[in-house]
């Protein structure tokens, strides 16, 4: 049994659905008792669990081989994580396929690496098998714009430079094969996608699929976090997402890796063909 911490979330969700689609048995885990019931209509076994909650924790890793270990970003998150680890080897868990972010390493300078670093370092300590999976920027935070690209035909870039967004469902993937396939534990696997693009390439890729003319304003680090934390993030996590943007026009964010083709033995989502999915989502 393979449990799915953050099973209603941007990766755990398509996880969920590929790791059903492969055949594999899942408890899908949720910190709403609400959601239990949607979750188990996919076909799996659904539970509500919070990170908070040692007990709770337990349940849902009572029983299971192999877990999926992802939180939102969120100050407690090493906590959170740390709990899941201990629930975890209390359980008899073997592998922990643990979502992290690209760069995470004891070595990396900026508060995501740090924060993602510490938990990576503690996962290995545990002695349980571990894959990380450390993706770079999310196709799916282009969403969180959608409402106002449709309204003011505008893309707000926050990132300055070429960033190689990588589609979530990639990551998904990856992790459903880390977790059901062999030979990954002790892996880190770097995820992008297949390019870097600038915030005009994407108001280009905008426009074409839309047929809308959508233009690029850049956003200012000042503004970007307002907007974050008007949007309920916390005041030192948006921090760190404007940190982690300041690298982008270095060019930090624009390197290309070859895993999810590697991993998969198909090429990583393109930007295009995800935006032409969510075409309806950018138009009035
Ligand atoms: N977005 C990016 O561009 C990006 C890039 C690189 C790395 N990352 C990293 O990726 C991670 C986020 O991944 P994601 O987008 O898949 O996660 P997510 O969708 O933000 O969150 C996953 C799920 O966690 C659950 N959750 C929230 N609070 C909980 C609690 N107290 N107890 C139990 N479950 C709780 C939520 O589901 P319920 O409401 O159903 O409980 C949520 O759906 C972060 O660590 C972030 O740093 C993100």
């Amino acid at each position: 049994m393979i449990t799915v911490f953050g099973a209603t979330g941007t990766t755990g969700a398509p996880l969920v659905d590929t790791l059903l689609a492969k055949g594999a048995t899942v408890r899908a885990v949720t910190s709403g008792p609400a959601k239990v019931g949607a979750l188990k209509a996919k076909g799996c076994e659904a539970v509500a669990a919070d990170f908070t909650d040692p007990a709770a924790l337990a349940q849902a890793c009572d029983g299971a081989d192999k877990i999926y270990l992802v939180t939102p970003a969120h100050l407690d998150m090493r906590h959170w994580k740390a709990n899941v680890i201990e629930a975890a080897k209390a359980a008899g868990v073997r592998h922990v396929v643990l979502a992290t972010g690209l760069g995470a390493s004891p070595k990396a300078g900026l508060t995501f690496g740090k924060w993602h670093s510490e938990t990576q370092e503690l996962l290995k300590q545990s002695g349980l098998d571990w894959t990380f999976v450390q993706p770079t920027y999310f196709m799916q935070n282009l969403l969180w714009q959608a409402v106002n690209i449709a309204k003011d035909a505008v893309y707000y870039d926050d990132l300055g430079g070429p960033v190689a967004w990588i589609d979530a469902r990639d990551i998904a993937d990856v992790a459903a094969e880390a977790l059901t396939g062999a030979g990954h534990a002790g892996k880190g696997y770097g995820l992008t996608g297949p390019e870097a693009l600038t915030g005009e390439d994407v108001a280009t890729v905008l426009s074409e699929v839309t047929g809308r003319a959508i233009t690029c304003a850049p956003l200012s680090p000042d503004d970007a976090k307002a907007a974050m934390v008007a949007g309920g993030m916390q005041d030192e996590v948006a921090a760190a997402m404007v940190e982690l943007a300041s690298i982008a026009p270095k060019g930090y964010l624009a390197g290309i890796e070859t895993t999810v083709s590697d991993v998969l033995g198909r090429p990583a989502r393109r930007f295009r063909d995800f935006v032409a999915e969510h075409r309806d989502a950018f138009v009035e």
